[in-house]
């Protein structure tokens, strides 16, 4: 008995030996605040309990932090393109046009990142790490660096899943009922969905790894040389996925041990709010609504039309309205809707007096609505937002309105089903609860997976046999073949065999018939 004990005292403390103090590089170079946002409290917790922790971002902290270090890639790109998207731009083919001049900005930033002194210092670096991070999200050209540091490489996802991430780490999709992100299919599809959801699959891998060989392989050629790996291979080699979902909200689904979902990863307990927004808050009898479009959409670019559908909706309600307005005057403001900049949106959707939370369905504050329990309505714009939305509606707790059939009515019909009917809110309420109730937080089951990867030195045995195997061996393929040719032979024998049999009996019986 004090054996055990004691060997499981020096167990644990020669794994948390090797753990703690562990030298870790965190690489995320896409410059969407939206993302490092999840990213940030995760490397803070990791420096928080001891790890050395090294990060390449575009967000460099302001107040120095005790065993966290930033590399800044400020500089290194023009953000005032890409810093905040205006609606007024975006209808229709627009979104497409937006999603392709975004997609290609990525690409050329890799290459103006890559070039940049401080990423190439990196590379010429002599240090040494315990542990690589980067995000999923098209830093696929950082990923030489996880080659050259011949470290265990974490990857971390603030969306839902992209489909080639699945194919890097062994885990099946089966496009039947696993809706491809884009797609905006739930799990339950018809035919024609199911034809489109296995083409989307199919295609987007495609177009991925295209992209992957030929414009991304290029810049690591340019800026590496010849001798690393291809990105692909080398993603192949990661260890840990952590996904900022949950099968609560985003739907059940197989993943592989080496997939870890940590939604809300982002989430801290809520704080008490500044005075006068609390005796705004207190204050509202029939309650309110908070509005905002999130960090990238600027509701100021908003164009006048929809603006007024809004305020000719919220002007007919006895709700109190929150809007984040990046503008100092809102024209028409009808009496019952205040205006910020800025709000602490997760401490106001905590409130026990908001009704209902308006936004387009970024992940982030959708989880945070999920969280706090608060009927939505979502008016999706891009990216993985529909995707979202998508889940929020599914879960009855929220409905979708399409951002080209903004209206007055249609924005009060929404905003009134969700208040007078109290099955959204109830629901809203069990959403919560399900999304919660969890072994551990998501911050501690990321800590846990990533220290794990660590102690066991990058945890090969997570890795799925398939990432050896060649597509065909996949599919069955060359069983299939195999299958045919014994058939084929069989029936062939059976054939020939027939064959002489017949013409044997046939001569017999011909012989007979002479000598009778
Ligand atoms: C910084 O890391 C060292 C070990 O690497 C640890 O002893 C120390 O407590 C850490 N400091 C803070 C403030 O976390
Ligand atoms: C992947 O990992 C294996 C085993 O550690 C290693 O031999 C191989 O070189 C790695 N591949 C790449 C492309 O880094």
């Amino acid at each position: 008995m004090q054996y055990t004990t004691l060997l499981i005292v020096t167990l644990t403390s020669s794994c948390l030996s090797i753990v703690s103090g562990a030298r870790i590089i965190a690489m995320f170079p896409y410059i969407g605040k939206s993302h490092f946002d999840v990213f940030e409290p995760f490397v803070k917790e990791l420096a928080a309990r001891g790890h050395q922790v090294v990060v390449l971002s575009h967000f460099p902290q302001k107040q120095p932090i005790t065993n966290y270090t930033d590399i800044s890639l400020v500089g290194s790109i023009t953000t005032e393109a890409r810093d905040r998207i205006d609606l007024g731009r975006i209808s229709g083919t627009e979104i497409l046009k937006t999603a392709v001049k975004e997609i290609r900005g990525i690409f050329e930033s890799c290459d103006r990142m890559l070039s940049f002194q401080k990423v190439q210092d990196l590379f010429q670096s002599q240090e040494t790490f315990d542990l690589i991070i980067t995000e999923t999200f098209l830093a696929d050209c950082f990923l030489p660096l996880v080659h050259k540091f011949k470290a265990p490489h974490v990857a971390i996802s603030s969306s839902i899943m992209f489909p080639w991430s699945n194919d890097r780490m062994g885990n099946p999709d089966n496009p039947s009922y696993i809706p491809t992100q884009g797609t905006y299919f739930s799990d339950k599809m018809s035919f024609i969905q199911r034809l489109i959801n296995v083409i989307a699959n199919t295609a987007l891998k495609f177009i991925f790894s295209a992209t992957e060989s030929t414009v991304i392989a290029g810049y690591v050629r340019k800026h590496f040389g010849d001798d690393v790996p291809s990105p692909s291979d080398i993603a192949r080699n990661t260890s840990l996925l952590l996904v900022n979902t949950h099968f609560s909200l985003n739907g059940p689904r197989p993943l592989v041990p080496g997939i870890v979902e940590v939604g809300g990863l982002h989430i801290r307990p809520p704080k008490k709010l500044p005075k006068d927004l609390e005796d705004y808050l207190n204050g509202a009898e029939h309650g309110v609504i908070y509005f905002s479009m999130g960090s990238m959409i600027r509701a100021e670019t908003l164009p006048e039309d929809k603006r007024d559908a809004f305020l000719q909706a919220f002007s007919e309600l006895p709700q109190r309205v929150l809007w984040k307005w990046e503008g100092d005057t809102l024209p028409g403001q009808p009496k019952n809707v205040k205006i910020a900049k800025w709000l602490p949106q997760f401490d106001i959707l905590n409130h026990p007096n908001v009704r209902v939370f308006v936004g387009h369905g970024g992940l982030l504050g959708s989880i945070e609505a999920v969280y706090a329990g608060v009927p939505m309505v979502g008016i999706p714009m891009f990216g993985d937002q529909p995707t979202n939305i998508r889940a929020i509606v599914n879960c009855k707790m929220g409905v979708k309105i399409d951002y080209n059939e903004i209206s007055k009515e249609s924005v009060l019909k929404a905003l009134r089903t969700l208040l007078d009917q109290p099955s959204y809110r109830e629901n809203a309420k069990r959403m919560s609860k399900i999304y919660l109730d969890r072994p551990m937080s998501a911050m501690n089951t990321a800590i846990f997976w990533t220290e794990y990867i660590i102690r066991h030195r990058g945890a090969p045995h997570l890795r799925p046999a398939i990432l050896d195997l060649a597509w065909y061996q996949y599919l069955l393929l060359d069983i299939l073949a195999a299958f045919l040719v014994s058939i084929i032979t069989i029936v062939f024998l059976i054939y020939v065999i027939t064959k002489k049999l017949a013409k044997m009996f046939t001569l017999h019986h011909r012989k007979k018939s002479k000598q009778s």
